[in-house]
């Protein structure tokens, strides 16, 4: 059985997938190497950024069984031929929640405490003083209660405001979240919510979720914040709502195309604030990920259900505990 990783492993890492498989041979392909190395893979783990990989051509060949992805976004690897074929698809939804909690927060406490502002009066060493406004007991929006989404409401509870979300499967709602909606009711919670959060998966149902009519509903003067995937959001439409005053600010981790390019306005709002993709960053990442991936492979290998088993009809995994029929 041949193993190919392609996520940024360093010697412990491999010394304690390789005791998990002793019988494997264990290949750390890297970015470089991925996309001539994953055709000879019987399970792959990572998450290939620099070059697209081959993935007809992978399904054509019928030698792969198992992609555990390094992120929880899988519109890397989830192709019409990788779904349709017998390949076995797991996510890493919920390993990196805490960083995408914190840093969501940052975005967030960022604009609404002016920030960008006061960032930009300090480079010329003005000392002036503007509004700024409240976290704390403000209604927040959470759309997509998977991983990263059921995390930040956690985390934000302490601010004591109303808790909103929204997801596919409303199910297992914690008490302090006010109400879980199904999909379907984005609207209602756009237009309710002083923060929007989007923490949903880029699928069909997804891509551009965010557009005119949804801007239109939000509050006057709420904040969106992106921790999901750039395409959700129609760019130019969210230009407008932040020009024209609508929206209060954005705080945006991902964007359509990354890196977001030069000519992009986003990049002159005054009201945005941009990072670059950084939201899953964690000292801890690759150890975390490594001993999830370890994890899934003791399953696999004693043919036991998967964790973030992913339907790949929906795009993402339906249960962290690999039953299908629920949380
Ligand atoms: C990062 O974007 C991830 O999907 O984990």
């Amino acid at each position: 059985m041949r193993i190919v990783l392609c996520y940024p492993v360093e010697p412990k890492h491999l010394a304690e997938i390789a005791a998990t498989a002793p019988d494997a041979d264990l290949i750390d392909a890297g970015q470089e190497r991925i996309a001539a190395e994953i055709l000879e893979a019987d399970i792959y783990c990572g998450h290939a950024k620099v070059h697209p990989l081959p993935w007809d051509e992978v399904v054509r060949q019928g030698r792969l069984r198992w992609i555990q992805s390094s992120a929880a976004g899988l519109d890397h690897c989830l192709t019409p031929s990788v779904v349709a074929s017998p390949i076995v698809v797991t996510s890493a939804s919920g390993v990196l929640a805490d960083q995408v909690a914190e840093h969501a927060l940052a975005l967030i406490t960022g604009l609404l405490r002016s920030l960008p502002v006061f960032f930009r009066a300090q480079q010329r060493k003005e000392f002036i003083r503007r509004p700024t406004r409240d976290l704390h007991r403000a209604t927040i929006g959470i759309v997509g209660f998977g991983g990263n989404g059921r995390r930040l409401a956690e985390v934000l509870r302490v601010f004591k405001g109303r808790i909103l979300a929204t997801d596919v499967f409303p199910d297992d709602k914690p008490e302090y979240v006010e109400a879980l909606w199904p999909a379907e009711r984005l609207h209602d919670l756009l237009a309710v919510s002083d923060i929007v959060i989007l923490a949903a998966p880029l699928t069909d149902a997804t891509r551009g979720m965010i557009d005119a009519a949804a801007l239109a509903c939000m509050k006057p003067g709420a904040i969106l914040v992106n921790m999901a995937r750039g395409p959700l959001v129609i760019e130019p439409a969210l230009v407008e709502a932040l020009t024209s005053g609508r929206l209060a600010g954005a705080g945006l981790d991902v964007t359509a195309v990354e890196p977001l390019p030069p000519e992009s306005p986003l990049w002159d709002l005054p009201n945005v604030l941009i990072t670059p993709h950084v939201g899953g960053q964690s000292a801890t990442r690759i150890d975390d990920m490594t001993q999830f991936f370890c994890e899934n492979l003791r399953r696999w290998l004693t043919n036991r259900p998967l964790l973030n088993l992913v339907d790949k009809r929906l795009g993402f995994p339906r249960s962290r505990f690999g039953d299908p029929s629920g949380r």
